[in-house]
């Protein structure tokens, strides 16, 4: 059936088709493998992976092998890569063209101080000729393998410094197939109100297909977002932390201008259920039933009693207590409602998801 909204078909990114214009975004810390998977399964189109440094000296680290890891992962595997060196970057590319990525992005968006030591992610905002210079150089090492590369950025360094138009045409002039721009400037980090003007302007500058990002929290943000910019795609990050049918939400909406009903109790039961098996699988019990800490939090954080649940789940330390845990409160629940009781949606950032952006934009 044909889309009733041209924002719901498929998108070319170079020789690459993606299947719908609804993107996680990436997540140091949490958009892993199996969270790729499971919003790739409840109708995100395209996700990217975590970044990965381009310090060669850390890629034999468990934590750069675990972001690398594409097992099973749902075409295209999309790679971010980190770095304020050119060559390095190159390289980085084409080491993760060997590993199975189909797409390289490029990082400009991050806000994180450091990444490898160095001012990288959005910090390279403010030296555009080595922005440049690192765009062109991966462009150059991904062109023989007919790889599409792609660029995140933010609306610019500061307030007053907003290139991010300028980055864009040059970019694409260098031949980058797509961008995405988050609507805050470096210099915001995550406060304020993403702006969706510069995003806009973007968007009419460049031919290549453009994604808004930033503070898209339900369909109507969505729909609104993509009118206002204009954009081919948007990508949504913190409003999928513990919702990822959030992605399957806004295809409904758009196909038909109405909401779909709430996922069913035992439904949502079942796809975090899943998705902790796939995460120990990755992670192993020890680093695994911690990390899946935030993925739980984050999917009872609105619901009755999921605050005290929280508490409860947080000390457990075994996979099989996590998992039955869950089980219960999810099972509890359902007997109350049938379906996940409405809340608003709150993408305020808690504890945990600050301590992931953090810890995780070291990026090695
Ligand atoms: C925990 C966390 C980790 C992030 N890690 C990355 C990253 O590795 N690379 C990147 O380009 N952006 C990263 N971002 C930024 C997001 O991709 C996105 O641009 C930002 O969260 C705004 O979108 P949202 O309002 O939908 O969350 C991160 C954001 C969060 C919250």
């Amino acid at each position: 059936m044909k889309p009733t909204s041209p924002h719901l078909g498929a998108l070319a990114v170079g020789n690459i088709v993606l299947p719908n214009r609804l993107f996680v975004a990436p997540m140091a810390g949490v958009t892993d493998r199996p969270f790729r998977q499971l919003c790739k399964n409840l109708g995100a189109g395209y996700a990217v992976s975590e970044m990965v440094t381009a310090r060669k000296d850390l890629w034999h680290t468990l934590k750069t092998s675990r972001r690398a890891n594409h097992d099973g992962e749902t075409t295209p595997i999309a790679v971010q890569i980190a770095g304020t060196d050119a060559a390095m970057m190159a390289e980085a590319a084409a080491y993760n063209i060997d590993r199975g990525a189909q797409i390289i992005d490029i990082n400009m968006g991050c806000p994180a101080k450091k990444v490898c030591n160095k001012w990288a992610g959005s910090a390279l905002m403010q030296d555009e000729p080595l922005a440049l210079q690192i765009v062109e150089a991966v462009v150059a090492a991904c062109l023989p393998h007919k790889v599409p590369v792609t660029l995140k950025m933010r609306t610019g360094w500061s307030l007053q410094h907003k290139n991010a138009e300028r980055i864009a045409r040059a970019a694409e002039q260098a031949g980058v197939a797509m961008l995405t721009v988050h609507g805050r400037t470096r210099e915001q980090g995550y406060k304020g109100q993403a702006e969706y003007d510069t995003i806009a302007a973007v968007k009419a500058a460049v031919r290549v297909p453009v994604v808004a990002n930033g503070d898209i929290t339900t369909p109507e943000k969505a729909l609104a977002v993509l009118r206002h910019t204009g954009a081919d795609a948007i990508m949504i990050g913190r409003a999928a932390q513990g919702r990822p049918w959030i992605f399957g939400d806004i295809a409904h909406f758009l196909a038909t201008g109405t909401h779909r009903a709430a996922p069913l109790t035992q439904q949502v039961k079942q796809w975090l259920l899943d998705h902790l098996g796939e995460h120990y699988g990755l992670y192993g019990e020890f680093a695994g039933v911690r990390t899946a800490r935030k993925h739980i939090g984050w999917a009872v954080r609105t619901l009755p009693g999921g605050e005290a649940f929280r508490t409860r789940m947080n000390a457990l330390d075994s996979c099989e207590a996590q998992v039955q845990a869950v089980a219960d409160y999810f099972d509890e629940l359902s007997l109350d409602h049938d379906r996940l009781p409405a809340a608003a949606v709150d993408v305020a950032e808690d504890d945990d998801a600050q301590e992931a952006r953090e810890a995780a934009c070291t990026a090695n």
